[in-house]
Formats: C-alpha cells, structure tokens, sequence
C-alpha cells in the first residue's frame, strides 16, 4: 500500500458516498471504508506498525489524511440525508398567514343549561338562593329522613341505583329533595332555596323519560306559609317559563314527604291536549310534583312544625325545556345532535 493508493481509495470512497440514495447505503460505504475491523481504508492502520522511517511518516500522513477525508464526507452526508428525511413534503405545503380563517361557530347554551338558569332567575326574584347538593346521597338522605323508611312503598317508584349493592346505603340520588334536608339541617328557619341538579333512575328511556335527567328541587319553610301561597308560587312560575295563555293544571297526589301533595302539568305543546305519542295520550305533561312539607319530616329536620310550615316542589327542567320548544321526545336534549341544537 503506498500514499497513492490510499489517495485513489479515499476518491473511490467519495464517489461512491456522493452516490448513495439513503442511509442505509451510506452505512454500507462506511463499514466497507471504514470498519473497525477490515475497513478498506482503517485496516491500512495494521500495516504502519510494520514499516519504518520515511515509508512509515508517508503512509502514515496518507492515511490521517484519507481517514479525515472520507471521515467528515460521511458525515456531512448523514446530516444532508437526515434532513431530507425531515423536510419531506415541505415543497408542496406552504403557509399563508394573510388567508381568511373558517368563521368560528358561536355557541350557545344548552336548552335544559338554558331552562335551568331562567328558572334560577325567576326564583331569584322571588328570594330563593340557588344552592347545590351531592349526587351521591345516602339513604337516610335520600329516602329515610324524607319519611320513607326501609320497607315504605314509595320507594318502589324510585328505581334506585345503588353504588355497590343493594342495601349498602350508597346511591345515585333519584331526586334532589334529600337537599331539603341537609339545608334544614345545617341552619335555621326562614328557608328559601332551589337545588338544580342531575338525579338517576333505572327507568326505561321513552320519549318522557332518560335514565339519567335534571331536577329544580325547591323549599320554602317560614311562619305561616299556606297551600295558597304554594299555589301562587307554581302559578306564577309556569307562567313565566310558559306564557300566560299556555295551559296549566294543578292536580292532587302523593308523596310521603308532603301533606296535602300536589302535582302540576302543563299542555302538551304538541297536540295542543288532543293526545299525542309525547304525552302518552294525555293531552298533559306533569312538570313537578309538590305540596306542603310533611310535619314528620319537619320534626326530622329539627324544625318545629308548630310554629314552622312550608312547602315544597321538584320539577324536571328537561321535560320543561322539550314542552317549550315543543320537542317530541326528551331523549333528543341529550344525543348531542348539533343540527338539533343549533336550533335554539
Ligand atoms: N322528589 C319528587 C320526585 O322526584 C318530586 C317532588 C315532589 C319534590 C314533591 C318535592 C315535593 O319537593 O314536595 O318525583
């Protein structure tokens, strides 16, 4: 091997590195190059331990010289193939800051977020605070304490889901009444509240019922508070969600926690009370149930039902939201349709 022909192998090297596609021929060259072991060019290493004198000096200056050589093409060929790799499909994209942006859609509320807060507002002006409540109650929240103990029917109507098992005394509250309690609970008469919130029932989903829905509980315990002033207040509160002429009926019902109870349905904004698939045939939808807070459950609040009475009510702001913008069935408010709700 003489200083020439380590000249014409870096040559040859350079040529062919300037040929290669990739990296992986790249590696290819310098391992035939420059491997450690029998590199065409790094195996001249072994030779100089047996030379001596001006052959040695020269082979050897040959040899930095050819390792330099071919040493930084290989790399400044790796740096060029590398950010080829990462430049890709650069040519054919291209930015233009100067180039209309799609108009941003505005959002809106939801119609039951929408219904919730307007209810809030006319109960507001009346002196309710809004309050809210845990979604997962216990028992003697939920049912006890509102005078339906372990065995009482009513329960039956509040297809419960349970945490963990029947009887563990954890739940997903059916109804946001068990806030009355813990309101009356942690303070003193006079009361005026409303609790919004989300409740769960195993119920079959129709077009009045999704297992999952909205409740305005809403309490007002003082001296002296009547029927009347019961009455008054429902009928004040279906007028303005509803407007004057929208027909509303109060009718009287059940509840263990309430004595006298009653219910109130508005009418069925669909078949105008002839009896359609949306109201079951009824011509009404029952909006809330309500009536007079049962002394029981006064006295289990710690509130004297001598000198104390008060009324109470819950109603469902999504059944409320589908009879003002008469839709045919609740479960709509939920499926997250936007051409259904970009249409409020
Ligand atoms: N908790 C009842 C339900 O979920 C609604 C209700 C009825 C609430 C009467 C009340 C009430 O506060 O007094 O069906």
């Amino acid at each position: 091997m003489t200083g020439d022909d380590l000249q014409a192998l870096a040559r040859k090297a350079l040529e062919e590195i300037a040929r290669v596609a990739d990296l992986d021929q790249l590696e290819l060259v310098r391992r035939r190059y420059m491997a450690r072991h029998g590199g065409l060019i790094t195996s001249v290493a072994a030779e100089l331990g047996g030379l001596t004198g001006d052959a040695r000096a020269q082979i050897g200056k040959a040899f930095n010289a050819a390792k330099v050589t071919v040493g930084d093409a290989l790399a400044e060929r790796q740096r060029g193939l590398e950010g080829d790799g990462a430049g890709a499909g650069q040519a054919d994209e291209w930015l233009d800051l100067s180039h209309p942006i799609h108009p941003l859609g505005r959002g809106h509320e939801h119609p039951v977020a929408r219904t919730i807060r307007e209810i809030e507002d006319i109960f507001a002006k009346l002196g309710y605070t809004s309050v809210a409540g845990p979604e997962i109650e216990d028992d003697l929240h939920n049912f006890q304490l509102l005078n339906m103990p372990p065995e009482h029917p009513a329960r039956d109507a509040h297809d419960t889901f349970y945490l963990t098992g029947t009887g563990s005394g954890w739940l997903y509250r059916t109804h946001t009444s068990p806030m009355q309690m813990r309101t009356m609970l942690s303070g003193v008469p006079p009361f005026r509240i409303i609790v919004p919130g989300k409740v769960a029932r195993r119920d079959n989903p129709d077009p009045t019922h999704n297992p999952v829905f909205h409740q305005v509980e809403g309490l007002c315990v003082d001296e002296g508070v009547t029927v009347g002033d019961l009455k008054g207040t429902l009928e004040h509160v279906a007028r303005e969600l509803f407007g004057a002429d929208r027909g509303v009926r109060l009718r009287s019902s059940y509840f263990p926690y309430t004595e006298p109870s009653l219910e109130a349905d508005v009418a069925c904004g669909i078949c105008k009370g002839a009896g359609c698939r949306s109201c079951h045939g009824k011509g009404w939808i029952e909006i809330l149930g309500s009536g007079m807070v049962h002394p029981a459950v006064l006295r289990n609040a710690g509130v004297d039902p001598e000198r104390y009475s008060g009324f109470a009510f819950g109603m469902g702001p999504d059944r409320i939201a589908a009879l003002r913008y008469s839709l045919r069935d609740v479960r709509d408010l939920y499926e997250n349709d936007l051409r259904l709700l970009e249409c409020f």
